[in-house]
């Protein structure tokens, strides 16, 4: 294997699990993220970069192709989640999540495209989300930030065509990875005054719960390690339970006010 990977967000979660199998399986792997894991496997190489700083951004990248000359596989993975409703969520908070899951995807790939241009058959694969094809109740923020990946993947990968440049979007479910613990409550949580703290708490129950029960993240890796093997690979991929794969398929072919009465149900919300 003489694959170079570059992956963000590597100190935890799919991150970290995903660098460390592409490794096993002889990718010479390169990571972003703003700290670094001490357990993360030694043959991972962690560069330290804020995925929201351009500048950043470039050096880190500039770092992996004075080593190896070469980038194969961007993963764009870094992201974080708000949670709270839309009336209440901050500005800044809004801000902050668009400039990590989304303008962090495209400061990633305006960076590498140069170098991975010169590759015949580089893959770009962007993490989106199941609430990046279906908008999630206290996570409006989060899935608008993704639905913006999902949007600017379908462009990219036209535009990357004549490059023969692969552009991937793989869709988690739940998965029980640091998500939960450094989800940012956004407004209305704790605000007395907020008509929204009582259905929030219960939601974010239920958010957190399914995260809770959700597969752990070596499985997502494994996943799409194998997808990075195959020849000719679709352009999306759901990694979910049946439930949540059943509820992509509902999404599609229900008429959408039954559709958001299921999921209203399923996040303890009630007319
Ligand atoms: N867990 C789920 O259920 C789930 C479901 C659907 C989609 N996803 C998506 O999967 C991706 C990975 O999430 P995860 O579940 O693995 O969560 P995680 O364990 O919290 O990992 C997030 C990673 O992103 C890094 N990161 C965050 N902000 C960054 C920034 N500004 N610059 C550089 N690195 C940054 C974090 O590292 P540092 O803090 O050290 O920088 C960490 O390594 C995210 O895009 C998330 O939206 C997760």
């Amino acid at each position: 294997m003489d694959k170079v990977a570059l992956i963000t967000g590597i100190s935890t979660g799919f991150g970290k699990a995903t660098s460390e199998i592409l490794s096993v399986k002889g990718y010479r792997v390169y990571g972003i993220s703003r700290n670094q894991n001490e357990d993360l496997a030694s043959t991972i190489k962690v560069l330290k970069a804020d995925v929201t700083d351009v500048d950043s951004v470039r050096k880190a990248v500039d770092t992996v192709v004075a080593k190896e000359g070469r980038i194969d596989i961007l993963v764009n993975n870094a992201g974080m989640g708000i949670s709270g409703s839309v009336e209440d969520s901050s500005t800044a908070d809004i801000r902050l999540q668009m400039e990590t899951n989304f303008i962090g995807y495209i400061n990633m790939i305006q960076a590498v495209l140069p170098v991975l241009r010169r590759n015949n058959g580089a893959t770009i694969v962007n993490i989106s989300s199941i609430g990046g094809i279906m908008g999630l109740p206290y996570q409006g923020i989060y899935s608008a930030s993704k639905y913006a990946v999902e949007g600017m993947s379908d462009a990219l990968r036209m535009e990357l065509r004549p490059f023969k440049i692969n552009v991937i979007v793989i869709r988690p479910g739940d998965f029980f990875t640091n998500f939960t613990a450094s989800r940012k409550k956004t407004g209305s949580e704790g605000a007395a005054s907020s008509v929204y703290t009582n259905q929030f708490s219960k939601t974010l129950r239920v958010i957190e719960n399914d995260e809770k029960n959700g597969f752990p993240p070596e499985f997502l890796a494994r996943k799409l390690s194998k997808i990075l093997a195959t020849k000719n690979p679709c352009q999306s991929y759901s990694i979910a339970s049946v439930e949540q794969k059943f509820a992509v398929l509902l999404k599609r072919i229900l008429p959408g006010k039954l559709f958001s009465k299921i999921i209203s149900s399923h996040y303890a919300i009630k007319p």
